[in-house]
C-alpha cells in the first residue's frame, strides 16, 4: 500500500507539475513587462523621500539605511514601505495595462542575512505574496537576484554602493549566492505557474574585464544546473550579458547543453556619453538596435529599458551625484538643462511628453521586431516620472495598451 500510494502521489504530483510548467511559453509568446523596482531593494532615485527622511547625507544605499539608523526605526521605515509602494492593486493595474509579466528585484539578505552585515530582511513574505497576486491578475514573474554578497556592480541598486565591487574577489561570496539560488528553486517549485523566470544576477561588472567575466560564465553554468535540479522542467534561466556584446556569449548555454535559457539585456543610452545625443539621435540608436539583438543566439529579453533620454532624475547616479545631463556629473560636460526633463507629469510640457511618447514607441518597436520582450524599469516612482510606467499611463506618454503604438512609423515603418 506504501509503494502504491507514494507511486500515486507521485503521478499526481508530475502532472500538476507539468500542468504549471507549460504555463509561460517564453519565445513563443512575447513578454511586455515592468520591473517593480525600489521595492524589496531600495534605490534612491526610486523614492528619495525615505532616504532623505533619515536626515543622513551618509544614507546612500539599502546597506547604510541599516548601518546609520536605529534597527527599529530603519525597520519599521522598511515595513511600511514594503506594506504600501507595491500593492495588489499595482498588480491589477499592470495587468489592465495589457502587460504580462513583473520582473521583481530581491537582494540576497533578504534570503541570507550574513554574520556582521548591517542588512535588515522581511522581504521574501512580500515576494511570496506576489506570487499569490500575479496568479490572481494573470502575471508571470521574473525572480531577479539584484544584489549579492559583496556587491556584484557597486551600484545602488545592489544594495551595497562600493567604488569597487567585491563579489568576484571571493569564491564565498559566489557560495552564498549559488546557494540562494537554490533556496529560490526550492521555495518557488511549486509556483511556476508565475514565477517562470529565474535570473541568478542582474548586471553583473563585466566591463571590469576577465576577472569578473571568468566568475560569471562559471556561476551562470553552475546556477543552471541548480536551478534544473530543483525543477527539472521548470523556470527559464535568464542570464544577464554582463554588458558584453552578443558575440561574446555565442554558444554559451545553448542546447543541447542547456535547454530554456535566455539572455538578458539592458538598453540605455543615458550612461555615458550618449546622453549628448540629440533626441532624434536617441530615437535612431534605439531604431537601429534590432541589428544587435539580432545576433544573440540566445532568446534575448529586453530585461530593463526607459522612455527617460536624460540621466536627470534625481539621485539616479547615487544620492548626492549629479547628472552628465546638466554637467553635474564628475568629469561630465554639459548637454543641457535639467529643467522640465524630470519631476512629476503634471510639470512636463506637451514638446517633453511627445518626445517621450516616441522615444517609449521607438523601443518598443525595436524590441518586438528582433527579441522576445521588453521590461520597462519602472512600474513607479516617487517623483522621476519620465521612468515611471503607472505615470505614463496617467499622462498620455504610453499608451493605454502595452501592445499599441502611437507612432508606429517611428522606425520608418515595414
Ligand atoms: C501575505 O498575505 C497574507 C494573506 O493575505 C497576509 O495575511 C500577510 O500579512 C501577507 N504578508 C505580508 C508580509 O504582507
Amino acid at each position: 500500500m506504501v509503494s502504491f500510494n507514494s507511486l500515486l502521489a507521485g503521478t499526481l504530483l508530475t502532472v500538476s507539475l507539468s500542468l504549471r510548467s507549460a504555463a509561460f511559453p517564453y519565445g513563443h509568446q512575447f513578454v511586455r513587462g515592468v520591473n517593480l523596482a525600489g521595492w524589496l531593494v531600495l534605490e534612491p532615485w526610486i523614492t528619495p523621500s525615505l532616504f532623505e527622511n533619515t536626515g543622513n547625507d551618509q544614507i546612500v544605499d539599502e546597506w547604510t539605511f541599516a548601518q546609520y539608523q536605529d534597527t527599529d526605526t530603519a525597520l519599521s521605515v522598511l515595513k511600511n514601505h514594503w506594506d504600501t509602494f507595491i500593492t495588489e492593486d499595482d498588480f491589477s493595474q499592470i495587468a489592465k495595462a495589457g502587460l504580462n509579466l513583473v520582473r521583481i528585484p530581491i537582494g540576497y539578505w533578504a534570503f541570507e542575512p550574513g554574520q556582521g552585515e548591517p542588512y535588515i530582511d522581511g522581504q521574501l513574505p512580500y515576494l511570496q505574496n506576489a506570487t499569490v497576486w500575479a496568479r490572481n491578475h494573470g502575471l508571470q514573474i521574473i525572480i531577479d537576484l539584484h544584489g549579492a554578497p559583496g556587491s556584484q556592480n557597486g551600484y545602488d541598486s545592489s544594495g551595497q554602493r562600493l567604488s569597487s565591487p567585491q563579489w568576484h574577489t571571493n569564491q564565498a561570496n559566489v557560495d552564498r549566492t549559488e546557494a540562494i539560488i537554490v533556496q529560490i528553486a526550492e521555495l518557488f517549485v511549486g509556483d511556476q505557474d508565475v514565477v517562470s523566470a529565474i535570473e541568478p544576477l542582474n548586471d553583473p561588472a563585466g566591463y571590469m574585464g576577465e576577472e569578473v567575466l571568468k566568475v560569471v560564465r562559471q556561476y551562470y553554468q553552475n546556477s543552471y544546473g541548480l536551478i534544473r535540479n530543483e525543477q527539472p522542467n521548470g523556470a527559464l534561466v535568464l542570464l544577464h550579458d554582463a554588458f558584453q556584446e552578443p558575440h561574446y556569449w555565442s554558444g554559451f548555454e545553448t542546447p543541447p547543453q542547456a535547454e530554456d535559457v535566455a539572455m538578458d539585456t539592458h538598453s540605455y543610452q543615458i550612461f555615458n556619453d550618449q546622453v549628448g545625443r540629440t533626441f532624434e539621435q536617441h530615437t535612431q540608436a534605439a531604431c537601429e538596435l534590432s541589428s544587435t539583438f539580432s545576433q544573440f543566439n540566445l532568446w534575448v529579453i529586453v530585461g530593463e529599458w526607459t522612455p527617460a533620454y536624460t540621466d536627470c532624475a534625481k539621485y539616479l547616479n547615487g544620492r548626492g551625484i549629479g547628472a552628465r545631463y546638466d554637467g553635474s556629473y564628475p568629469g561630465s560636460t554639459s548637454v543641457g538643462s535639467c529643467e522640465g526633463m524630470t519631476g512629476t507629469g503634471d510639470t512636463f510640457s506637451q514638446d517633453y511628453k511627445t518626445n517621450l511618447a516616441k522615444y517609449w514607441d521607438a523601443q518598443t518597436i525595436t524590441f518586438e521586431k528582433s527579441t522576445k520582450g521588453w521590461v520597462q524599469r519602472t512600474w513607479k516612482t516617487e517623483s522621476a516620472h519620465e521612468w515611471s510606467y503607472q505615470a505614463g499611463l496617467q499622462y498620455g506618454w504610453i499608451p493605454p495598451d502595452a501592445s499599441h503604438h502611437n507612432y508606429p512609423q517611428i522606425c520608418g515603418g515595414t
